[in-house]
């Protein structure tokens, strides 16, 4: 196990929830902008409207700042994010996948050259080549969100990978398509956004109502053919997560869902009716606005697709707390839990207190916060006023009268269809038992 990363209230989950919603929006803003530019720019060529490269000229712009910045330094953080909170994780999905990702940056190596080369060249060079240089990009930018969804679908739904460990068996599982394809029209629906925004600022009023008009069906199309594929995805999910959803066991994942379905309603609403109907409704301030509800419901849907992930990190084979779940033959991973009851967890604890004396309180207080924080702080704030599933709340709600009650509870945590079991010898669950008692919000 590696150290473990407190982040006080919150927990590390919350802090890369937050930056990768916030990566979604220039990611798939950089995979599905150019399908539009390059529609925009063939008009202009076919119907020899040299005008219409303003846009072309502010969009690809707005591309190369918001998507290779900030979206560049965005993903740089999930990465960091993600390593220091699930070490184990990360190096679990790197031990499989690291091909696929080299593949994904490849493409996105050529996305980088081109997109310089597309906007630098604008009206320089022959417009055949400029075009190609659009598609390029395009499909290129396309095809990294072909490569990256496997790998984040094999994390809800590993498929056959946990019997054969191959790459594919885990790559095209049952969630694939239709995540790629949910994906593949919602990033329409955010170009779409972002087109109306910069076509609201140009200032030729009727190529300005041309184009807002054109991105707002765009959006509409892309919309409605996501509520499609959302659906097929929702149909597809794998029996435990339609059970953590629909059975209520955990009801904020219908809250969030709902959250999700309220800014999908808003967004295309305004496409409808202040992009298609009332082209000239469109104004970059309203467009911001509806950028924010955007970003909502992006956080409330990806929310929902982590949260029915429960209890692993990745399905079947690592748990949350980054324990290994179960036996990968295949991969020569051995289940970890059966270890952890019978040599203990402190045991294999590298960073771990020096001394435990059963008899000694202090002593097994500080072993307790040790096996506490490594096991549940992932999911759990074990601040007193913590707010991401508090854990003193949550004990004081159970009303534990001392700390055998708390053994109790650990002895029947894996029968929460959302958490793992507790692994560990009796030394282990006595000190946890002793620190969770401790800390129970009076
Ligand atoms: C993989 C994530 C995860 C891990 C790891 C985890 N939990 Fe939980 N736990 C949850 C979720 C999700 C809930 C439901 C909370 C809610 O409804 O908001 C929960 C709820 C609880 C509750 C309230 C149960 C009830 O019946 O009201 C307790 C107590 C609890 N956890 C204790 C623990 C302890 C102790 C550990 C570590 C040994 C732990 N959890 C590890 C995810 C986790």
């Amino acid at each position: 196990m590696y150290p473990f990363w407190e982040v006080p209230f919150f927990t590390s989950g919350l802090v890369i929830a937050l930056i990768a919603t916030f990566h979604i929006l220039p990611c798939h803003l950089a995979t599905g902008a150019f399908w539009f530019i390059v529609f925009v720019e063939r008009k202009a060529y076919k119907e020899n409207r040299p005008e219409l490269l303003e846009f072309i000229k502010k969009y690809s712009l707005l591309i190369l700042i918001f998507c290779f910045v900030i979206g560049s330094l965005s993903g740089v953080g999930i990465w960091y994010a993600a390593t220091v909170a699930s070490p184990r994780g990360i190096s679990g999905l790197i031990h499989n996948y690291v091909w696929g990702w080299a593949t994904e940056w490849v493409f996105f190596i050529i996305e980088i050259a081109s997109i310089y080369v597309y906007y630098y060249t604008i009206g320089k060079i022959d417009p055949k080549s400029h075009l190609m240089m659009g598609w390029l990009y395009a499909w290129a930018a396309w095809i990294s969100m072909i490569i990256i969804t496997g790998i984040l679908a094999f994390m809800l739904t590993s498929g056959k990978w946990v019997e054969t460990g191959g790459f594919f068996d885990g790559f095209f599982n049952r969630t694939y398509w239709p995540q790629l394809l949910t994906r593949t029209a919602l990033m329409f629906c955010i170009a779409g956004v972002y087109a109306a925004i910069v076509a609201s600022t140009l200032t030729n009023r009727q190529i300005r109502r041309e184009l807002v008009r054109a991105a707002g069906l765009w959006g509409v199309l892309g919309m409605l053919a996501g509520l499609a594929f959302a659906a097929w995805y929702l149909y597809r999910l794998p029996g435990h997560a339609k059970e953590l959803w629909l059975d209520q066991s955990l009801p904020y994942l219908g809250h969030l869902l709902n959250i999700a379905g309220a800014s999908y309603a808003i967004v295309l609403l305004w496409f409808v009716i202040c992009c298609v109907i009332r082209p000239r409704l469109a104004r970059p301030v309203t467009g911001i606005v509806i950028l924010i509800v955007l970003f909502l419901g992006i956080g409330a849907g990806e929310g929902f697709r982590e949260g029915i992930r429960r209890p692993y990190i990745i399905d079947q084979y690592m748990y949350g707390n980054q324990i290994v779940a179960r036996d990968i033959p295949a991969k020569h991973i051995k289940a970890e839990i059966p270890k952890f009851n019978k040599e203990g967890f402190l045991s294999h604890l590298f960073f771990r207190p020096d001394k435990i004396d059963p008899d000694n309180k202090t002593d097994l207080l500080r072993a307790g916060s040790v096996v506490v924080h490594y096991q549940c702080g992932n999911c759990h704030a074990l601040d007193r006023f913590g707010k991401i599933r508090p854990m003193p709340k949550l004990l004081a709600n159970l009303a534990p009268e001392s700390p055998e009650d708390i053994e109790g509870l650990l002895e029947s945590l894996g029968d929460y269809p959302f958490m793992p079991p507790f692994a560990g010898n009796d030394l282990d669950k006595k000190a946890a038992s002793e620190y969770l008692f401790s800390i129970v919000r009076r």
